[in-house]
């Protein structure tokens, strides 16, 4: 398979990385309207350079795009992706509006859009699924997801379209801590009422959007879940995920995974890019290169209604019905 990486900044060397990892894909192309930056990555990875997104559309060699764009950008490269007869790796979120999901999922053949959330790979997340299907745990009570980071100035200031409801589309949730939310959703199903609030605390004057948010979760299946997210700690800390049953208490801090206290499995090195980002990307571009993964855009729907409700219930001072 030829894929092209579109969007070379921060997370599109981590898709060529990735890419270069499997046996059954090639960095074919490497588009970014930063010339330098095309030009870097193509010369890298003996690949060919595009400046603009519609050119590497009509490249017919390309079978896949990965879009590692900012997240405003989003929506209207995968519709022109799929319109192209392309499949489409996307990096999170794949659209910052709710109307914009609804059509995609509406009106697109889903099964063509692989979503990035690389963290469902890691390996103290997949030990967490085959446990909690093969013990009986008991019922589901709850789920809390943690996550206290650090963000200043410097990286709101790095790229313009940080910061702003218009072009990221929220701040902490819908950038840093949507992994962790995910999560919760991978293990509680799908939510039936939210109540959030969200506070800008730490870069008053800097951004438009959240660094800090908090939301009640109720889920279809009697769960609850507690959320918070920040990006106003003194650092970056692990974020932590736990999953209350019964007669057991699953919890993910550190890149370890406890039950009952007891450790069960660790994640293990081998990170490309940020410890932050986890080491995902790679299983998860292997997954979907060699096909053991069929994630698709259906499989993001609790998550991304969920994500939406908590803007929604943050804006409106209200619980959101879902
Ligand atoms: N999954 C993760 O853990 C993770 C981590 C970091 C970033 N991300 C996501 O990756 C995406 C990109 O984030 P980033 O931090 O790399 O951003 P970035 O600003 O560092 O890079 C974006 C790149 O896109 C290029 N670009 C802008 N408009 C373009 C266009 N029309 N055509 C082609 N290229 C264009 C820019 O020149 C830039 O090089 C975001 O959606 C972000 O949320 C995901």
């Amino acid at each position: 398979m030829n894929a092209c990486i579109v969007g070379f900044g921060c997370i599109g060397p981590v898709h060529a990385i990735s890419i270069k990892h499997t046996d059954c894909a090639t960095v074919y192309a490497i588009c970014d309207i930063n010339k330098k930056r095309a030009d870097k990555g193509a010369e890298e990875y003996g690949a060919k350079a595009y400046y603009d997104y519609d050119e590497c559309l009509n490249d017919e060699n390309i079978d896949t795009v990965h879009i590692c764009t900012p997240h405003y950008l989003h929506f209207e490269m995968v519709k022109k992706a799929l319109e192209a007869g392309k499949r489409v790796v996307c990096e999170k979120p794949v659209t910052i509006k709710k109307e914009e999901f609804k059509i995609l999922l509406e009106n697109y053949d889903v099964s063509k859009i692989f979503p990035i959330i690389q963290n469902r790979t890691n390996a103290c997340i997949v030990k967490m699924k085959e446990l909690i299907s093969s013990n009986d745990y008991g019922k589901l009570k709850g789920a809390k997801g943690l996550v206290t980071w650090h963000r200043d100035e410097g990286y709101y200031n790095s790229e313009d379209w940080r910061g702003k409801k218009e072009t990221e589309g929220g701040g902490v949730l819908i950038n840093q801590s949507v992994h962790t939310l995910d999560l919760m959703m991978l293990f509680c199903g799908k939510a039936k009422s939210v109540e959030a609030t969200m506070k800008n605390y730490s870069l008053k004057g800097v951004i438009e959007v959240e660094d800090t948010v908090d939301a009640f979760i109720q889920y279809e299946n009697g769960s609850t879940g507690i959320f918070y997210a920040t990006n106003a700690y003194a650092d970056n800390s692990s974020a932590q995920l736990e999953i209350e049953f019964e007669n057991a208490r699953l919890s993910y801090i550190d890149r370890k995974l406890f039950v009952n206290g007891e450790c069960v499995c660790e994640d293990g090195d081998g990170f490309i890019g940020k410890n932050y980002w986890g080491k995902g990307h790679a299983n998860t571009i292997n997954d979907f290169y060699t096909g053991k993964s069929k994630l698709s855009l259906a499989d993001i729907k609790n998550t991304m209604d969920a994500m939406f409700a908590i803007y929604e219930s943050a804006e409106s001072n209200k619980p959101v019905n879902l």
